[in-house]
């Protein structure tokens, strides 16, 4: 039997993405920017983005570092309970949503709210909904680890419910609860990233303590992971990709105290195309990492073809600019497609 030996992907988007500043900034950046044509850029500075003018300078310096590409940064701005309606209006077009953390809950997260109460997050969701502003959200609880999105699920129906006409983004799904919320309300959407389709709590922790994989949300239970590779390869409507690539430092994986995040930018696509070509569903892999996204935000991306071919690529055991050293997921092991150079 002939298999495929190469395949396309038209304006891939990534709509999850933390770039990071300055020399991270520049390590990473185009390790997405050569490959997708748009991405969703997560506003978890240190400070984070709650400004215009943050926002505006963050987006410049996300240009310069990824200038030679095709690609647009879409930036999203940190959650505050209190944004005014005039602030929100003023901002609107330069933002693609506005990411709500729970305070405390992840990597620059300590300024999020500090209650889900919809009432206490009422003044702006409801400027947000006004104007047509996504909302995006990373729906943990602080209970425990495993639980953590499970008990999350009513504060999304609270939310979606109050607020009919606010375009919500669970993000970064990775329980069997989660896909099946996705039915219950038409305002309901959400990514997933590329480690939560492939992997468990086992990978993480199930044998040798794996830093490079340990991310929040934690991986779950082999049924979480088959109720989102199931929704992804049918490319389920409200279902987008969006890496959550999120790169640290190696010395802060590899220590006490690892920090959460797994860095998967220069591998996203070609793992997507082998596990999209393993249960057969090629065909729908294209509105998994775009045509989605596009019809759920409204986007028009830039044209941007990236043709991949079945050779050997050997993942890097790092990347590395001036002082900045990261880890890729799957750092030294050999994947089955390739980016094809141009
Ligand atoms: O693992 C994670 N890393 N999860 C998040 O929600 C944030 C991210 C980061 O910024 O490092
Ligand atoms: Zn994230």
């Amino acid at each position: 039997m002939s298999s495929l030996s190469t395949f396309e992907i038209n304006e891939p988007l990534d709509m999850h993405l933390h770039l990071r500043d300055d020399d991270m900034l520049k390590l990473v950046g185009p390790l997405t920017s050569n490959t997708f044509t748009g991405a969703l850029i997560m506003p978890n500075l240190v400070p984070p983005i709650t400004t215009k003018e943050a926002l505006l300078s963050y987006k410049d310096r996300i240009k310069e570092a990824c200038k030679d590409d095709i690609f647009d940064a879409h930036v999203t701005i940190f959650f505050q309970a209190d944004y005014s309606y005039e602030f929100l209006k003023d901002i609107k077009e330069d933002i693609i949503g506005i990411k709500l953390y729970p305070a405390g809950i992840t990597t620059n997260s300590e300024t999020g709210v500090s209650s889900m109460d919809v009432e206490v997050l009422r003044p702006t969701l409801e400027s947000m909904s006004k104007l047509g502003i996504p909302l995006c959200i990373h729906g943990e609880t602080n209970g425990f680890v495993m639980d953590r999105e499970k008990e999350f699920m009513p504060i999304y129906e609270s939310i979606a419910k109050a607020f009919p006409d606010l375009k919500i983004i669970m993000e970064h799904i990775t329980t069997k609860d989660a896909v099946e919320l996705l039915e219950k309300y038409e305002n309901l959407h959400a990514t997933v990233t590329l480690q939560h389709l492939l992997i468990t709590l086992d990978d993480v922790a199930g044998g040798m303590l794996q830093p490079h994989l340990f991310c929040k949300p934690i991986a779950k239970r082999p049924e979480d992971r088959s109720a989102l590779l199931a929704a992804a390869l049918k490319a389920h409507p409200k279902l987008m990709f969006g890496s959550d690539s999120a790169p640290h430092p190696k010395h802060k994986k590899e220590s006490c105290g690892c920090a959460a995040g797994v860095f998967t930018s220069p591998i996203a696509l070609q793992v997507l195309v082998e596990l999209f070509e393993k249960h057969n569903c090629l065909n729908k892999l294209n509105d998994f990492v775009s045509l989605n996204a596009q019809r759920i935000y409204g986007l028009t991306p830039k044209k941007k073809t990236i043709s991949l071919e079945k050779s050997d690529f050997v993942v890097p055991s790092s990347y590395k600019f001036k002082d900045e050293i990261v880890v890729p997921m799957y750092a030294d092991e050999i994947l089955a497609w390739s980016i094809k150079k141009n």
